[in-house]
């Protein structure tokens, strides 16, 4: 029991509040990290209610309630404009965005092309990127993984939707993506209060100005794809996108739709997916046991072996680490919902407008649900095929119908890429310094750590 006490890990994470925050706390905090503002209390409590300069927030730890308003009564609630001003100029009026009877064509439409078969033909894309990776990384002493990844994740999604190995226009995409994150797209306090799309307009017009060079490029790069001649034995999202017929109606999707779509996968797939490989890579820096088990794992299936998504399955280790990262530091750390109309959760009431959070976050680390919420133990996912169904207060990729339609996407890639990088080295942070998880759009590191890769 003590030798198991010493050897567990326990990672990094901002301090937990004795009680709720003051107002003027709150809203410099939010603004910082939105994990950096809960109280002790909201790890316990299944439901909790706060209204903040007339803005009412409810928080919903029950897995039974976020069921509620994500699953059974999921009509009544829309994602709010906070996220609507930030998300619209990333990805237009794709699937991320729709509403209702759209959402429903939308989601209807696109499913088939997000299933582990589909996701199979994009193997030789993730074995790509990871190939790139390596040649990027070899023979420096330190490198910033972060930003690596960052680059893995946008390359991958890239050559998945359009076979786009051309290095130039990736970086061309990845600069106007980071300088609107890190700008613009940045959520800020009048988001926050924003009761409209439209309202605070002034704060709009550097969106919709990086809108119409993002939509412009990647039209550019569709218009250029279809004119080139198709690589027999050659897949990618793009065929699969322009071939989808509405089964009633025979409709196909238009240009715009097309270009929303595949912007819409470049911003919901990439820094998402990016955040998950660094997270697990910094926990296995601090876990080297658990880092000398994967190395055995994947030694005993190396990743030039894998063609298909069944291969993965080789790797339950490695999968569970995934998983573990994905529940200490969840990409998306919080899902939020704005009422349409009157509705009770958990035995709360809710009125018209009010703000209803399910926070990955707070939700991973619940003292009801989890034993040792704070501890590094993948084994807690052993066994677990589809555990975002089988652990109901597990939800890094949300719940119910919009449940992330990437989620095969994301695994396999980080799967894929982290077993090349597990294969030849032997990772290590340089220094001690901890990395501290700040809330913003996704759970983002602090500062970028420089990590050494000692050749096996
Ligand atoms: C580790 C990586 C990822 C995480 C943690 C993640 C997380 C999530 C979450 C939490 C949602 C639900 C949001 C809500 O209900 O408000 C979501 C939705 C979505 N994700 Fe992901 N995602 C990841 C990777 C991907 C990838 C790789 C793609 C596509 C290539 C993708 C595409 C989408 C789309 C299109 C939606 C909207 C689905 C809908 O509303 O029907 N995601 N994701």
């Amino acid at each position: 029991m003590t030798t198991a006490f010493a050897t567990t890990i326990f990672p990094s994470a901002p301090k937990v509040h004795e009680a709720d925050l003051p107002t003027w706390r709150l809203l410099p905090a939010i603004m910082n990290s939105s994990l950096s503002i809960w109280p002790n209390f909201a790890f316990d409590i299944l439901v909790n209610k706060r209204t903040t300069l007339g803005v009412t927030s409810i928080l919903v730890n029950d897995p039974e309630g976020v069921r509620h308003f994500l699953i059974s009564n999921s009509a009544n609630y829309r994602r709010p404009p906070s996220i609507r001003r930030v998300a619209v100029p990333l990805g237009g009026s794709g699937l991320f965005m729709a509403e209702g009877a759209e959402w429903r064509r939308q989601r209807k439409l696109m499913a088939p092309t997000f299933t582990p078969s589909s996701i199979s033909v994009l193997v030789p894309h993730f074995q790509e990127a990871a190939r790139h990776l390596l040649q990027g990384v070899e023979g420096k002493p330190r490198v910033n993984l972060s930003r690596a990844f960052q680059d893995t994740a946008l390359e991958a999604v890239l050559r998945a939707l359009f076979s786009m190995p051309d290095h130039q226009a990736r970086e061309q995409l990845s600069s106007l993506v980071r300088s609107y994150v890190e700008g613009a797209g940045r959520p800020g306090l009048f988001d926050g209060f924003a009761t409209s799309e439209e309202s605070f307009g002034f704060v709009l017009g550097k969106r919709k100005r990086f809108q119409a060079k993002w939509f412009a490029a990647i039209a550019g790069i569709i218009a250029r794809r279809k004119a080139e001649p198709k690589l027999a034995g050659h897949h990618d999202l793009l065929d699969l996108l322009v071939e989808l017929k509405d089964a009633e109606t025979g409709e196909i999707l238009s240009d715009n739709e097309i270009r929303d779509q595949s912007a819409t996968m470049i911003f919901a797939g990439s820094e998402t997916t990016a955040r998950l490989m660094f997270w697990a890579t910094y926990l296995l820096a601090l876990d080297k046991d658990e880092q000398r088990r994967l190395h055995d794992e994947i030694a005993a299936f190396p990743p030039d072996r894998v063609e298909t998504l069944d291969d993965l399955a080789n790797w339950p280790r490695l999968r569970n680490v995934l998983l573990e990262a994905l529940r200490l530091y969840p990409p998306l750390p919080h899902i939020v919902r704005q009422a349409n109309g009157p509705d009770t959760i958990s035995g709360m009431s809710v009125a018209d407008n009010d703000q209803i959070w399910a926070s990955a976050w707070v939700m991973h680390r619940h003292r009801k649900f989890w034993q040792n919420p704070t501890a590094f133990m993948p084994d807690r996912f052993a066994g677990k095929s589809a555990p975002w169904v089988q652990m109901p207060a597990y939800v890094p990729f949300g719940v119910g119908p919009r449940i992330c339609i990437g989620l095969h996407f994301a695994l396999s890639e980080a799967q894929i890429v982290l077993a090349h990088l597990l294969t030849r080295y032997q990772i290590s942070q340089v220094g001690t310094r901890p990395v501290m998880p700040v809330g913003r759009v996704t759970v983002e590191p602090d500062h970028e750590p420089l990590f050494r890769l000692d050749r096996i």
